[in-house]
């Protein structure tokens, strides 16, 4: 059999089409998603539940014909394995116990007992890698560890991760204690994600962009790198997908310094620079405006293209640059598929 074409860009191979899986396909966008979401009774109940999570990771693709599966879970469960409070409320978002002192970053668990909580999404991928076809590789992911920070100590999503910041300034100690705790979590269930099957990792560091210039290196790509070489150093065939979110000028140094097979581009970035400046060391995966899966049309279907065009030059992998959102209309989702496809 053929490689897959996933795996293929990620070793840097430049494909005649470029390989199309979406930011939080699995979804509320989907009313077979929304269903099986209220049989398991909330969110985290889904998550903790293999079959069902198993069971929302594939919907998208009896759907869509899609080059990638990504594993059914969230970035807060680590913080939750860690011994952190976490309750999604319906309309709001995540809300969890805060850390905002040494004494509260004591109350932490050991990076040892994570496992007690994470285990059945170690089900979950075992079970996809059974039940998934075989040219469809599976995606595992963490959040990077500022980005999990900026919940743990804001105890919700903030505009700004103003709280995550005056912690940064106002006690580094423990701020950077947190960041380690996070990155050793991370290191570990990563791992296990790939001894149960994931085939690919991607870090979604969705609010690297609100780190502030000076400490970009050292709270964004420090910690990434250690987790890249911590699976490098195990796993050297897994790619690593790496997503700095509006980092901007600072993309082209994380992809330097971490050594990501592929680095994922938000809505902001102009393909025409990033074929210049990012593409010829990995390969970038991106970023049509989640927006016009909504909107649908003419507009879709330039932007997909132009997307497609502005990549052609090396190896893409074709995305979004943020999630899918609920108002998105599944029929967009075909007519993108069209666009990139031709
Ligand atoms: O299909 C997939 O992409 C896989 C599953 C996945 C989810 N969350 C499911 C989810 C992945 C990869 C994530 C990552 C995640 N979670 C990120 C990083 C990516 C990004 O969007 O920037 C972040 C910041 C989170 C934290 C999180 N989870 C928030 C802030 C929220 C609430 C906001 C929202 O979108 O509702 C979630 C909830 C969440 N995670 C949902 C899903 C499908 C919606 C929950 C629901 O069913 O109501």
């Amino acid at each position: 059999m053929t490689e897959k074409p996933l795996l293929r860009a990620l070793k840097g191979e430049t494909l005649p089409v470029p390989p199309v899986w979406m930011m939080r396909q699995a979804g509320r966008y989907l009313p077979e998603y929304r269903a099986t979401r209220a049989q398991a009774g909330s969110f985290l109940d889904l998550c903790y539940n293999p079959e069902l999570a198993a069971e929302v990771t594939l919907q998208p693709l009896r759907r869509y014909s899609f080059d990638a599966a990504i594993l059914f879970a969230d970035i807060l469960l680590v913080p939750q394995a860690l011994g952190a409070d976490l309750t999604f409320v319906q309309g709001e978002g995540p809300r969890l116990s805060t850390i905002t002192s040494a004494a509260d970053l004591a109350k932490l668990g050991p990076v040892e007992d994570i496992d007690e909580v994470l285990s059945p999404i170690y089900e979950t991928v075992k079970l996809l890698r059974r039940e998934l076809p075989a040219d469809v590789p599976l995606i595992g992911f963490a959040g990077a560890p500022w980005t999990v920070a900026t919940y743990m100590i804001a105890g919700k999503g903030t505009p700004d991760q103003a709280p995550a910041r005056r912690l940064m300034y106002g006690d580094p100690a423990t701020f950077e204690a947190l960041l380690d705790r996070i990155t050793e979590a991370t290191i570990h269930y990563l791992l296990q994600q790939i001894d149960a099957g994931a085939e690919v990792v991607k870090l979604f560091d969705s609010w690297a962009g609100a780190l502030p210039g000076p400490v970009f290196a050292k709270y964004a790509i420090a910690p990434a790198k250690r987790i890249v070489d911590a699976i490098r150093a195990k796993h050297p065939d897994v790619p690593i997908i790496g997503f700095p979110r509006m980092a901007g000028g600072n993309y082209l140094p994380y992809v330097q310094a971490t050594g990501v097979q592929c680095v994922a581009l938000d809505t902001s970035v102009d393909p025409a620079w990033a074929a210049r400046e990012l593409q010829p060391h990995t390969c970038v995966q991106g970023n049509l405006d989640p927006l016009l899966l909504v909107q649908g049309g003419d507009a879709l279907t330039k932007a997909a293209k132009a997307v497609v065009e502005g990549f052609s030059g090396g190896p893409h992998i074709f995305n979004l640059g943020h999630g899918i959102t609920p108002d998105a209309d599944p029929d967009n989702v075909h007519r993108m598929l069209e666009a990139v496809r031709g």
